[in-house]
C-alpha cells in the first residue's frame, strides 16, 4: 500500500495527543504536527514525525508553515485534524447569562475556535486538492448545533462553533466544484477528559467521560468509514450525524 501523510494542527490538544500516538504506531504512516508547544512529542516514540512549531496563529504564519507542512511532507496527505478549541482561559469563561457577554472573550475565543480553522483550511487548499482522496476533521461540539441548543448558555463557544459548522458547509458546497477529492468533517468527541473540560466534568454522567484514547480510537474509524461525497458531515464519536 503506497504510503500516506497524516497531519494534525493544534497538536497539544490532549485529544489530537492520542490520535497522534495511533497514527505512529501504523508503521506506514507518515505523520506532520503542528503546534505552538511540540515539546511533547519530542520523545522517542515521534522520532519519525516532522513537527512544525508555530509562533502563532496569525494568517501569515500560518501560510509559511503550510510551506513547511509542503516540503516535510513526502507522501500525499490524505487525513487532516485540526484540533484547536478554547472553551476557558485566564482570560474567557464560558457565560452562563447574557450578563457575562463580553466583546473581547467573544473575539478570543471566535479567533481561536473559527477563524484560525478556517484559516488552515484556505491556506492548505493549493496542497490538498488533486486526485488523493483526503479528509479533512475540523474539531467541533454538540452545543454547536443550532437545532440541539435546549439549554442556552455559552454563549461564545456554542457561536464559534455554529460559525464553523456553517463555514464548512459553504465550503464543501464549493469544494464539490474545484476539489472534489476533499470530504470535509465536523467532529464532535463528545465530553473527553481532557484540559479544556476538566472545570465541568462535576456534571457529566457516569460512563459518559471519554478518554482521548478512546475517542481518538472512533475518530479515525469513523473517517476510514466515511466517503468521499462532496458534502460537509456533522457526526459524533459515534458515527452519528448530529443536525446542524
Ligand atoms: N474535551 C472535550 O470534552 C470536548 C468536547 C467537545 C468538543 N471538544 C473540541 O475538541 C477539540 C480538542 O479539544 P481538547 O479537549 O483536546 O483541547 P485541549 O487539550 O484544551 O487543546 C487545546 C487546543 O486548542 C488550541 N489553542 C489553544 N489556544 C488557542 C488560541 N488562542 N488560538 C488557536 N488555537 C488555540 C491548541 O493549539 P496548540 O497545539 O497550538 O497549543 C490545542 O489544539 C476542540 O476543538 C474542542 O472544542 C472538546
Amino acid at each position: 500500500m503506497n504510503k500516506q501523510t497524516t497531519l494534525i494542527i493544534g497538536a497539544s490538544s490532549a485529544i489530537a495527543k492520542a490520535l497522534a500516538a495511533q497514527v505512529i504506531a501504523d508503521p506506514d504512516a507518515e505523520l506532520v504536527l503542528v503546534s505552538r508547544d511540540v515539546s511533547y512529542y519530542q520523545s522517542a516514540e515521534f522520532e519519525h514525525a516532522k513537527l512544525v512549531r508555530v509562533s502563532d496563529y496569525q494568517e501569515a504564519e500560518i501560510g509559511l508553515a503550510v510551506a513547511r507542512i509542503q516540503r516535510a511532507t513526502e507522501s500525499d496527505i490524505a487525513r487532516v485534524f485540526i484540533c484547536h478549541g478554547v472553551l476557558h482561559n485566564d482570560n474567557c469563561q464560558p457565560e452562563k447569562r447574557l450578563e457575562d457577554f463580553s466583546a473581547a472573550s467573544f473575539t478570543e475565543i471566535v479567533s481561536a475556535n473559527t477563524i484560525t480553522p478556517m484559516l488552515w483550511l484556505k491556506s492548505l487548499m493549493p496542497i490538498l486538492t488533486g486526485r488523493q482522496k483526503c479528509k479533512v476533521v475540523v474539531f467541533s461540539a454538540r452545543v454547536g448545533s443550532i437545532a440541539d441548543n435546549a439549554i442556552g448558555g455559552w454563549y461564545s463557544y456554542r457561536a464559534s462553533k455554529a460559525a464553523m459548522n456553517m463555514l464548512l458547509k459553504s465550503a464543501a458546497v464549493e469544494l464539490a466544484r474545484r476539489a472534489k477529492n476533499i470530504k470535509l468533517i465536523s467532529f464532535h468527541p463528545g465530553t473527553t477528559d481532557t484540559p479544556l473540560s476538566k472545570p465541568f466534568q462535576r456534571s457529566v454522567p457516569d460512563g459518559k467521560l471519554f478518554t482521548s484514547e478512546f475517542v481518538a480510537e472512533q475518530l479515525l474509524s469513523i473517517v476510514a468509514d466515511t466517503p468521499v461525497d462532496g458534502t460537509a458531515s456533522f457526526l459524533d464519536w459515534q458515527g452519528k450525524t448530529i443536525p446542524w
